[in-house]
This record gives C-alpha cells, sequence and structure tokens, in this order.
C-alpha cells in the first residue's frame, strides 16, 4: 500500500492561517486535490476537514473516504463515508482489505501527524502557495524529536507563483 499526503502550504510551511479562510489556495491545488482522490479512490481526513468540506466540496463519490473522529455513530453525508478512530495501522490495513493499492491523506495537522508519526506515509507532495503567515497551523506537530529524511522524486511550477513538491519519505 502506497500512502500518500497532499497538501497546500504557505511558504514558510504552514497550513493554514488563523483565519481559517481557504482564499490563498491556487485553482492548481484545488486541480491536484481532485485528481489524486480520483486516482486513489481511497481519502483519508480527519473531522475537522471533513466538516469544511462536507456536504459539497468532497472529492469523491465511490471508494473510500475515511474520516477520523471519536463520534463514529454520526450521521455521514453521503454513503462512501466511513467515520472510524482505528489506529493509522487498522486503517491502511482496512483500505488494502478493500483492494486499494494507494491512499491520499488529505489533512490536517492531528491527522497527518498520526499516519506520519505510525512510519505509514510514503510520499509527501507539497504544494507551496506564494504566502508567509504570521500564525496559524503547522504541518506536524505533537511528534517529539522526531526528524524525517525527505527525497525529492520531482519539482513542478504550477503557475507564476506555485511550486510543488513531491518527497519520498526515506526513514520509515
Ligand atoms: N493546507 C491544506 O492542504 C489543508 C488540508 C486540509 C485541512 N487543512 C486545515 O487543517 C485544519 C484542520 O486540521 P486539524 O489538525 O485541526 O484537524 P483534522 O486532522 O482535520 O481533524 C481533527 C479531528 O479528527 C479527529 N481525530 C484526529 N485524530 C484522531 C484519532 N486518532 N482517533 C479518532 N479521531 C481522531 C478528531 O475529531 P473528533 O473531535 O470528531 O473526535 C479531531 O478533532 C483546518 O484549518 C483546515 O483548513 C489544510
Amino acid at each position: 500500500m502506497r500512502t500518500i499526503i497532499y497538501l497546500a502550504a504557505s511558504a514558510n510551511g504552514l497550513i493554514s492561517n488563523n483565519r481559517n479562510v481557504p482564499d490563498w489556495l491556487s485553482q492548481e491545488y484545488g486541480e491536484g486535490f481532485m485528481a489524486i482522490s480520483l486516482r486513489t479512490q481511497a481519502v483519508i481526513m480527519g473531522k475537522t476537514t471533513y466538516n469544511v468540506l462536507a456536504p459539497d466540496y468532497l472529492p469523491i463519490k465511490e471508494g473510500s473516504l475515511v474520516v477520523l473522529t471519536h463520534n463514529t455513530m454520526a450521521e455521514p453525508a453521503q454513503s462512501n463515508v466511513l467515520f472510524t478512530d482505528d489506529s493509522p495501522e487498522k486503517i491502511i490495513e482496512q483500505l488494502a482489505a478493500r483492494g486499494h493499492t494507494e491512499a491520499v491523506i488529505i489533512g490536517g495537522t492531528q491527522t497527518v501527524s498520526a499516519f506520519v508519526k505510525a512510519g505509514l506515509v510514503n510520499e509527501i507532495i507539497l504544494v507551496v502557495e506564494p504566502v508567509l503567515f504570521g500564525n496559524g497551523l503547522p504541518l506536524l506537530k505533537d511528534i517529539e524529536e522526531a526528524e524525517y529524511k525527505l527525497s525529492l522524486l520531482e519539482v513542478n511550477k504550477l503557475n507564476n507563483n506555485t511550486v510543488q513538491l513531491h518527497y519520498s519519505i526515506t526513514n520509515n
């Protein structure tokens, strides 16, 4: 199973500002988000991110949309939503058992951190947008004294101001 993080980040590495309004995201980020979701057919996100996207902007109507939450009895916005409080290991096992060979983790910080901490992420795609945030959410948190080495697989300039960095994580 190949697990990929796909995130937009400010040029100083934050994935959200304190206003929490996504007006800094490029069209190209949105297109990449849809493309990787459709390709993998297995999308993992946290409940806070789901609450931003549901019901109108969830990226896939079929396949598996896994949402981490402690409230697993909540009413899902559509039939492919799976609310779960299982561990990252179990989630990946279950996706593999459903026949998925790839999964994309689309945020936010808590969810990305849980999968990185569990050593379950193979690749990370960062869409670096032309903005600096004084405050906001980091890409990772609460992973004490961890360092992850990356290998650069690809760099793409998506428009005049936005760059996409594609890395593999080498030491998980
Ligand atoms: N830049 C980007 O590409 C990007 C992408 C996505 C999101 N974001 C931003 O990221 C922010 C959200 O990030 P976040 O870290 O606050 O939230 P998140 O990871 O989206 O969701 C956090 C929630 O997920 C559930 N959760 C997390 N770990 C869990 C576990 N081990 N077991 C069960 N449930 C678990 C909990 O929900 P319950 O409280 O329901 O239990 C928790 O409150 C938003 O501001 C959003 O705009 C940015």
